[in-house]
């Protein structure tokens, strides 16, 4: 009966993203690795990598709490939602409210979802065959058609890359915009319009950027350098020579990348001292992924002794609909929203304690902030490592 209910209203079909099959010639970076080790190597060191349920802890708890705390929906229903863009090669791209009914009596193993979920397609995350298999972007859909909802396929076997003039004999190739002059536009395909379940935009790395003649590439692929793309061997016997980019995509997880991100200025203003963050990067810092944070930690001494020690936390808290603190995909409300603007700046002022003749300020980076890393049980120390973008030190 209740199978029967749900169906009637609940059979608003979601937007179907095209699926088209990888064939099994592509579908792994394993097969790239005889002519493209290096950019196979330098990839599998990327987050782009780990994008998968089953790689990166953080993705995995938030997905089984959402999944807990949202009982209109089942566990898998919130991993298709989450593939979109962390998984766009999946076959299923929605479910409907016959699944949700199935999957509430666990007769769902052999779904097409189950079985989606469970292929080896998917299991890199967002792997070559991610980028390089798309045709086009959809740049004139709403802002909230993100991943594969955004994008059309390219027949499988057919690469896009950079070069106009490349031949391969593994596969077909074609040139596109979005691989070259254009790239941002392939960032943001997933990389902005980050929504809550509860339709709340916690982050959007599109509108808050701001253009300073540095794509997305330049900073976190490197500059073009001279290499190659393959190590292939032509009829003269060598390798073509190209200018290319470095595929580790590195970021927030990578602690020298922080090194230096902000600039740190420091003033004396009567009894409090002044912490000037300047953000000289095109998006805000905090950004990407909600509940990132930047930690001020400030020691006071006077007289060779540490007086007293002071921290300030730079980050965003979310409410749910019930207005206790969760994680930003179920998230209602922003309570508390603190980040660098791009190429903005902001100050933080702390108290100086009586006695204090110097400070030591120390401005790091941790991926996740104490309440959502509290309430994830996230385990792995990664989350909580303190990453340094600088250290210095005043007279008071
Ligand atoms: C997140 C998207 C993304 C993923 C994933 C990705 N690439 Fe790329 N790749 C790019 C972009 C963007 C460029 C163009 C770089 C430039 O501006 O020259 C590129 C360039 C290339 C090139 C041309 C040479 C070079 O390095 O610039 C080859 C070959 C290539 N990729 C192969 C691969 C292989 C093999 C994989 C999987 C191991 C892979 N790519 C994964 C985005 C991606
Ligand atoms: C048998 C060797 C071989 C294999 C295997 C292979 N490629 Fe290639 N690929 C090449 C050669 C050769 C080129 C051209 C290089 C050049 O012109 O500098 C190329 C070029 C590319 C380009 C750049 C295309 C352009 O027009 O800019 C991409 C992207 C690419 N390959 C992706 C892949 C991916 C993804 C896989 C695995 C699914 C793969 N390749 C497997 C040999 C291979
Ligand atoms: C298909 C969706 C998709 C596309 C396209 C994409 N990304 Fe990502 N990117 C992700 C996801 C999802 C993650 C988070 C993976 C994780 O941490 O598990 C991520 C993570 C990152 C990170 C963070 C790495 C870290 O160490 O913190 C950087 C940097 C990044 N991407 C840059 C880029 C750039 C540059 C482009 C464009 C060339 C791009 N991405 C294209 C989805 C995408
Ligand atoms: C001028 C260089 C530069 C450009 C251009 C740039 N970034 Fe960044 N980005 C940084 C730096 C520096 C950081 C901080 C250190 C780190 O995480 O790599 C950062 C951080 C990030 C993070 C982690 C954010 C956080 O606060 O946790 C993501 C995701 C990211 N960038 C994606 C992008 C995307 C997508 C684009 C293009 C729309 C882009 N970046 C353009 C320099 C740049
Ligand atoms: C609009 C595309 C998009 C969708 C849909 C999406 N994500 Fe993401 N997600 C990203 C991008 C891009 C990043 C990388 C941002 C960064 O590194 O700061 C990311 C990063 C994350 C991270 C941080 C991972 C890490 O290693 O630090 C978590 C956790 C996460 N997503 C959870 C989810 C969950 C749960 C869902 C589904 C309810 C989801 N995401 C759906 C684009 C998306």
């Amino acid at each position: 009966m209740r199978h029967v209910w749900l169906l009637g209203i609940l059979s608003i079909g979601l937007f179907a993203a095209n699926v088209v099959q990888v064939g099994d010639k592509y579908k792994d970076s394993g097969k790239c690795k005889a002519c493209h080790s290096h950019i196979v190597a330098q990839w599998e060191d990327s987050w782009h990598a780990k994008s998968h349920y089953g790689n990166d802890e953080y993705f995995q708890k938030t997905i089984d709490y959402v999944a807990r705390k949202d009982n209109r929906k089942s566990l898998n229903t919130i991993k298709i939602e989450c593939a979109t863009c962390h998984n766009p090669r999946i076959a299923v791209t929605s479910t409907n409210a016959e699944y949700e009914a199935i999957a509430a009596l666990n007769l769902d193993k052999d779904s097409a979802a189950s079985k989606a979920l469970r292929s080896d397609t998917i299991a890199e995350g967002i792997n070559c065959v991610v980028c390089h298999n798309i045709d086009q972007i959809h740049d004139e859909l709403p802002a909230d058609k993100r991943g594969m909802n955004r994008v059309t396929w390219m027949k499988s076997g057919t690469m896009t890359g950079p070069y106009s003039d490349a031949k391969s004999p593994y596969h077909k190739v074609e040139q596109r915009p979005f691989m070259d002059n254009n790239p941002n536009q392939l960032c943001f395909v997933c990389h902005a319009n980050d929504t809550s379940e509860e339709g709340l935009r916690f982050v959007d790395m599109q509108s808050e950027f701001k253009n300073s003649g540095k794509a997305c590439v330049d900073c976190h692929m490197g500059a073009r350098k001279e290499g190659i793309a393959a190590t292939l061997r032509d009829a003269n016997g060598q390798p073509h020579k190209r200018l290319i980019r470095e595929h580790r995509f590195i970021g927030g997880h990578v602690e020298n990348m922080w090194k230096d991100a902000l600039k740190v200025d420091t003033r004396k203003n009567g009894a409090a001292l002044e912490v000037i963050l300047n953000n000289p990067q095109p998006h805000a810092l905090p950004s990407g992924f909600g509940s990132r944070e930047i930690l001020i930690e400030v020691q006071y001494s006077g007289g060779g002794k540490v007086i007293k020690n002071e921290a300030l936390s730079i980050t965003t808290r979310y409410l749910s609909k019930r207005g206790k603190p969760t994680v930003p995909h179920l998230a209602a409300k922003i309570v508390q929203s603190i980040s660098i603007p791009a190429q903005g700046s902001k100050a933080f002022s702390l108290p100086i304690p009586t006695g204090s003749d110097g400070a030591t300020i120390v401005v790091s980076y941790r991926l996740v902030n104490d309440e959502i890393r509290e309430l994830l049980e996230l385990k792995d120390p990664i989350w909580s490592k303190k990453m340094v973008i600088k250290k210095v030190s005043v007279k008071l």
